[in-house]
């Protein structure tokens, strides 16, 4: 059966029917062809437009006058909301219904920030008491480890950390870790403590974790939801012995700890059920950064009272996205804007460009939480090719979402999004550098040097250099072409106040809810991640056979030409 086929005859079964075949997806389809013709120099000439297309939440700009879009888009894509019921999801959501139904199970992230005394249910019970009750532990425990109330097996204080997790484990407590790294509140916490990730099932990551630090004065968390991930209960495995080694199997019970949901496992592991710090399955795995996952390995670098910050930033931004009218929702405009540009203008892909070092693992932190589509591109974690009815999606969503900070990134990949593909560019600067630099006798100082970028590009990006400006400038005209620029590019900029540890977590939230405004349109399930499990598997098959040739000598069977070849190459070396 033809793909299109496929998906039609699935879409009669669908109970609740595609967005794609709804009037306001039909009408944005047709309105494809209005923008197109004009160009966004126009765009940006009409002042009005610009003022509308600008909203500020607590001190935070959004412009996204730069996208290809009018006033009328934009009420266009309001009404696909509203055919979407995201008001509906979003209140669904947060009433801890159990919107990812392929797990049954709620999404409430949003209560592991929630203050002590606020109320949200899962399954009719109120979860936020259970939040607080791991949150209070968290404190007591850093602040035994950080005062040194706390010792290790030598009595010695564990002054280091190494976090093991992979993926959701992993990614958001790195990207708060290195953005609150040059912050000054948080740098004076963490005077003297390290706090290292280990994350690759490959060697030369725990020889690369493990470099420099002593076993005596080293704390190890072993961070899983499942306590099942086989490169992370490797690296906890090989973690245990380096402790052991050194101070003595008795030892480990002082040098490990655990953040799981499967707190059996945890014991079994050799873990002290005391030293377990739990959360729970209404948390997905890239949206645990507020839970345990991040919380207490931040809380051991930095304190927990720095952490507590991060946690409300994030809440303030759960509130306005709960409660803010469309119009001014930063996580609904930029999840729309999504939408448009990779449903309707058919950019596949969308470029993160923090204009802050401190930013750095944001990117990457995105990128798993991003959604794609099974026809076009596969990324980790939320890639999904059918509604959350299951069937085939016959349109495109998600993007490929990649990035790295700016300036960084103008020397590398820049050229291709001003004169090669088109792909819509999120430009995130901050007004207050971590880090200010004033050179004596120079007005402009270190930071304003890297914003003047910020504020150039989407310019650059928008307008372009047409043919006869550079004739104008005298450029010879075997260059006239090279040196043109089509413009036309669509980019937002997202302003922050300052970047201490309450925006970052405002900025965390903004692009976890602009995903789920994402999956909610395109009526897919945002939080499952099935499209992980086969690689596993098949992982699981080749150790197997590792196990079988090297132990018992038996011959590699059961794979293809391609993976046997492989494999004989590989296990033929490992013999010599
Ligand atoms: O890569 C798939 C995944 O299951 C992610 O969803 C998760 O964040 C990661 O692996 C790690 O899983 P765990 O926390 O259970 O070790």
């Amino acid at each position: 059966m033809e793909r299109e086929e496929f998906c039609w005859a699935y879409f009669q079964m669908a109970p609740s029917g595609l967005i794609y075949e709804t009037d306001p997806w039909k009408d944005l389809k047709a309105h494809v062809h209005d923008i197109g013709k004009t160009h966004l120099r126009e765009l940006m000439n009409d002042v009005e437009r610009c003022q509308s297309m600008m909203t500020d939440f607590d001190g935070i700009l959004l412009d996204y006058s730069r996208q290809c879009a009018t006033l009328d888009t934009l009420k266009k894509l309001h009404t696909l909301a509203e055919a979407a019921h995201l008001k509906e999801k979003i209140n669904r959501m947060f009433n801890g219904e159990r919107i990812n139904s392929t797990e049954n199970r709620s999404v409430l992230h949003m209560a592991l920030r929630a203050p002590r005394d606020a109320v949200i249910n899962g399954d009719g019970k109120n979860v936020v008491p259970d939040v607080w009750k791991v949150l209070d532990k968290i404190k007591d425990f850093s602040e035994a480890i950080r005062s040194g109330a706390w010792v290790g097996a030598t009595g010695k204080a564990l002054k280091d950390v190494i976090a093991i997790g992979i993926g959701g484990s992993f990614l958001g407590p790195l990207f708060v870790h290195s953005a609150l790294q040059t912050d000054p509140e948080a740098t004076e916490f963490a005077r003297g403590r390290q706090l290292r990730f280990l994350a690759n099932v490959d060697p030369i990551d725990v020889a690369r974790n493990i470099a420099g630090l002593n076993p005596e004065t080293t704390l190890v968390v072993v961070v899983s939801k499942t306590f099942t991930t086989a490169e992370t209960m490797l690296n906890a495995r090989t973690l245990r012995e380096w402790i052991a080694a050194a101070l003595g199997p008795q030892a480990v019970s002082k040098h490990m700890i655990a953040v799981s949901t499967n707190l059996t496992l945890v014991e079994k592991f050799g873990i002290d059920p005391n030293n377990a710090f739990a959360f729970w399955d209404w948390v997905g795995g890239r949206y645990s950064v507020c839970s345990a996952v991040g919380v207490l390995p931040l809380s051991l670098q930095y304190g927990f009272s720095v952490v507590e910050k991060f946690l409300k930033g994030a809440w303030s931004i759960d509130q306005h996205f709960r409660s803010a009218p469309f119009e001014k929702n930063l996580p609904v405009l930029l999840g729309l804007l999504s939408v448009w540009n990779v449903s309707f203008l058919g950019y596949p892909a969308r470029a993160i460009l923090p204009y802050s070092q401190a930013l750095e693992k944001f990117a990457p932190h995105i990128q798993q939480a991003c959604l794609f589509t099974v026809f076009v591109v596969s990324m980790e974690s939320n890639g999904k090719g059918v509604s959350i009815d299951g069937v085939p999606l016959p349109y495109e969503t998600g993007e490929i979402d990649f990035g790295e900070p700016g300036t960084n990134g103008q020397h590398s990949f820049y050229q291709l999004i001003h004169q090669g593909r088109v792909i819509p560019c999120d430009f995130i600067g901050v007004v207050k550098s971590q880090q200010p630099v004033y050179l004596k006798g120079e007005t402009v100082s270190n930071h304003d040097e890297l914003m003047s970028n910020f504020f150039a590009q989407p310019d650059a990006l928008a307008y372009g250099k047409t043919p006869e400006q550079l004739l104008k400038e005298d450029v010879p005209h075997h260059l006239i072409t090279h040196k043109t620029f089509s413009g036309n590019r669509p980019s937002l900029s997202l302003l922050l106040p300052s970047l201490n540890a309450y925006n970052i977590g405002q900025l965390l939230g903004i692009y976890e809810h602009r995903i789920a405004v994402e999956g909610f349109v395109w009526g897919i399930n945002s939080f499952d991640q099935w499209g992980v499990e086969l690689g596993k598997s098949l992982a699981t098959q080749v150790r197997k056979q590792f196990h079988a040739s090297r132990k018992k000598g038996e011959p590699i069977k059961g794979f293809n030409f391609s993976t046997t070849t492989l494999l004989t190459r590989y296990l033929e070396v490992w013999k010599t």
